[in-house]
């Protein structure tokens, strides 16, 4: 080869290389746009949420041209390379290393991977960081079934199978397990902690001053109930907050009705709507004609409830190892239903099952 055409093939491998460099580049900024465009994650219920997003955000906008580069270069090489008629049996130049290559694909890695454990190392300092103000709540996992206890005033908790906060509060959670390994998650929080045998483990939370009803997931798996492990949080203006808890410090839940106004005796609770109300719901599980409800985790209760008396059906509720129904596993039928359900509540659920499966 001539000096004339060496020179013209150093020009066309950098004008190749150049085009390939722009074609990474436009397909990382789409590659960005669409990851940015999506939405991944449910409401931001929380402070944490917002910067939890936000390191999100910054993780996709590094990786995904690191991955877009990576497929682009890959792809030109294994057309521009390719094998060609009569080079069946050709191998390669030999190549016996680069330095400056090598240096440059190993510092800017380092770089890069620096730069983001120390963002994620901020922003999780400061979600962990303890804030002034602090509201306790222990939270206690079972099969399958979430309860949460708030501290009462004389020392005596208040246990309920809602999680109900207020908003803009700081909120330190003591998460606690009854038997298995469970994890408590409240996705629009963003934060998740396991539940571990034996040990009580923590996580804060702060409420924005958005109110809002979101899920409380068990996010490992735990047993067969392990799916309907599902409960809400309720997030509610701080006065509707207090007056809940001074209401069931006082143990007068009103069962159907919504309105505080309607409680007493127009409000007494409604069986009918206990039943897919109460979390975790009986109709999540169950299939009870009248309910209209389809489940069947567990038993179908039209059938195995039939011409049962009271007595029978309660205990079934607040007592469900006492008599499991051939064909069913003890300790799928959440045990807590007895702590976190008032006394007038199931009366009426049983009440209600009483007279639906006559
Ligand atoms: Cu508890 Cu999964």
């Amino acid at each position: 080869m001539d000096e004339q055409s060496a020179e013209n093939k150093g020009r066309r491998d950098r004008n190749r290389l150049m085009q390939v460099v722009g074609l990474g580049v436009i397909a990382s900024l789409v590659g960005i746009a669409w990851g940015l465009a999506i939405d991944w994650f449910p409401v931001q219920a929380s402070e944490e949420a917002s910067q939890i997003d936000r390191l999100w955000d910054v993780v996709l906008i590094v990786s995904i041209p690191v991955f877009v580069f990576v497929q682009v270069f890959v792809l030109y090489c294994v057309w521009k390379y390719r094998m060609r008629p009569g080079q069946e049996n050709q191998d390669g130049a030999p190549i016996h290393g680069n330095t400056r290559v090598e240096i440059i694909w190993t510092a800017i890695p380092t770089i890069v991977l620096l730069a983001l454990c120390i963002g994620a190392y901020v922003v999780l300092d400061d979600i962990e960081d303890a804030r002034a103000d602090t509201m306790d709540v222990r939270v206690v996992g079972e099969q399958f079934a979430w309860t949460f206890y708030y501290p009462g005033e004389d020392g005596e908790e208040i246990a309920s199978n809602e999680l109900y906060l207020p908003t803009n509060q700081s909120v330190a959670f003591a998460v606690q397990t009854k038997d298995v390994l469970h994890d408590f998650w409240v996705p629009a929080f963003r934060m998740k902690i396991d539940a571990v045998p034996g040990r009580t483990t923590n996580i804060r939370v702060t409420t924005t001053e958005r109110t809002g009803t979101y899920p409380v997931v068990c996010a490992e798996l735990c047993g067969l109930g392990h799916a309907v492990m599902r409960q809400n949080a309720r997030v509610v203006a701080p006065e509707e907050f207090d007056t809940w808890l001074a209401e069931r410090a006082r143990g007068d839940v009103a069962g159907g009705s919504e309105d505080p106004e309607a409680a007493g005796e127009a409000g007494a609770p409604d069986g009918k709507e206990l039943f897919t109300s109460t979390q975790p719901s009986c109709g999540g599980c169950h299939t009870l004609a009248d309910a209209g409800t389809t489940a069947n985790l567990g038993p179908d209760l039209d059938d195995s409830l039939q011409g049962r008396d009271e007595e029978y059906i309660r205990r079934a509720i607040v007592e469900p190892s006492a008599d499991v129904p051939a064909g069913f596993e003890d300790g799928i039928m959440p045990p807590n239903y007895d702590e976190t359900m008032q006394p007038e509540q199931v009366d009426a659920l049983v009440d209600y099952l009483v007279e639906v499966t006559k």
